[in-house]
């Protein structure tokens, strides 16, 4: 394997969200610049706090060359884009991870499912539908209830409908508007599991256990670590993680999410970056998700990434509406840590920043991150 990247290199990170903002934290304690691309956006979580803010659009010549002279080597912290920038980074010679192969992948429901499949990763029965017609069919053949999927850029549950009778086909339809579809049976969940791991070109992989998330709205609102789960199917959960990291020759970190039935383990969707779920890897483990991408990416050997007990709420825009949040009542006297992301404007339903509690007891912990949430707006 090459060198790793020596400190006082710049580390290119594609897109200027939250993830990209983590990330950027973790590459300047290790001594590296940040250049971010933000694809339109000014002032951005990731960009506020790097060296380099690229404000242009993904596909934009000019932007995407500056950005790719800036950098040593590239990642993503977000995966819906035009992957063209990575054959720009090929010319340059600058070293893109993980490749933009992977990202074309898991940009399309279809193509990743099929991949997962090749991986032998299991996945519910779906069907690609790119009329009404097609979306009849699949329904007929899939039968109530599932869901219908946009097959490309879709995230926090848009994009998605729920059909639970055949009248709700055509109104489906109209509502996705018209583009493919992919159709996947509702998998009756006892809960949801994701698994993070990061693989090194050595080909060397560590994960971070198995944490159980909640969703509120499709979105995810609470995550646990480790899962409340037996053993075995703890195991069974990063063997599944693994397997499909090293079909694919991931260099970086995936998340993997997960339905568990009870009976067995379903992969939903896969992320190649580091996921929302793994927030509270930033405290509970020796190497968060931010730092073994940084790892992983810079040729440096991957860190260790076992959690200690802890619980992530999500911090919505919602909290706002009755104006500033009660910073003191959450922080006085509760061991809780806050991160914020920098987003100067706050929405209902935008993700905003969370907290995290690490502790002896998950279920602890998470109590205690509720409570401190719950006090941001007790006034
Ligand atoms: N086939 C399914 N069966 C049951 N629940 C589902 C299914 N697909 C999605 N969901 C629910 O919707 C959430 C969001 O869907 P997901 O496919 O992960 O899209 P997103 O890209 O928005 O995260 C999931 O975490 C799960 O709670
Ligand atoms: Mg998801």
């Amino acid at each position: 394997m090459s060198r790793p990247l020596p400190p006082g290199s710049t580390i290119g990170i594609v897109g200027g969200g939250q993830l990209g903002r983590m990330l950027a934290m973790c590459a300047h304690r290790f001594g590296y610049r940040v250049a971010v691309l933000t694809g339109g956006g000014k002032d951005t979580p990731a960009g506020r706090v790097a060296e380099i803010e690229i404000s242009t659009a993904f596909d934009d010549d000019t932007g995407v060359e500056r950005f790719v002279a800036e950098s040593d080597v590239i990642t993503w912290e977000f995966e819906n884009i035009d992957v063209a920038l990575a054959e720009v980074a090929r010319r340059a010679d600058v070293g893109v991870h993980p490749s933009g192969d992977i990202i074309a992948l898991a940009q399309d429901r279809g193509r990743e499912k099929l991949a997962l499949t090749d991986a032998g990763a299991p996945v519910a029965p779906w069907r690609s539908a790119r009329t009404l017609d097609e979306l009849r069919a699949a329904v007929d053949s899939l039968s109530v209830p599932v869901i219908a999927k946009a097959a490309r850029f879709g995230y926090d549950g848009k994009g998605q409908v729920r059909i639970d009778r055949h009248d709700d086909v055509a109104p489906a339809w109209e509502q996705l508007g018209g583009q493919r579809l992919v159709v996947e049976s509702v998998v009756p969940f006892v809960r949801e599991l994701s698994v993070i791991v990061a693989r090194d070109a050595n080909e060397t992989m560590v994960d971070h256990g198995v944490m159980e998330n909640h969703h509120e709205h499709h979105v995810l609102d609470t995550t646990v670590v480790p899962a409340a789960i037996p053993d075995t199917r703890r195991a069974e959960a990063i063997e599944v993680a693994r397997r499909i990291a090293e079909a694919w020759r991931l260099v970086g970190v995936l998340a993997v999410e997960m339905f568990d039935t009870g009976s067995e383990l379903i992969v939903n969707e896969v992320a190649p970056r580091p996921h929302n779920s793994g927030h509270c890897t930033i405290e509970a483990a020796p190497a968060s998700q931010f730092e073994q991408q940084l790892r992983a990416i810079c040729g440096l050997p991957l860190g260790d990434g076992a959690c200690r007990p802890a619980a992530m709420v999500q911090l919505l825009g919602d909290l706002w509406t009755e104006g500033e949040p009660d910073w003191s009542g959450a922080l006085g006297h509760r061991p809780v840590h806050l991160h914020l992301y920098g987003k100067s404007e706050a929405r209902p339903g935008r993700k905003m920043g969370h907290l995290t509690c690490v502790g002896d007891d998950p279920t602890e912990a998470l109590q205690q991150a509720i409570d401190a949430r719950v006090a941001l707006s007790g006034r």
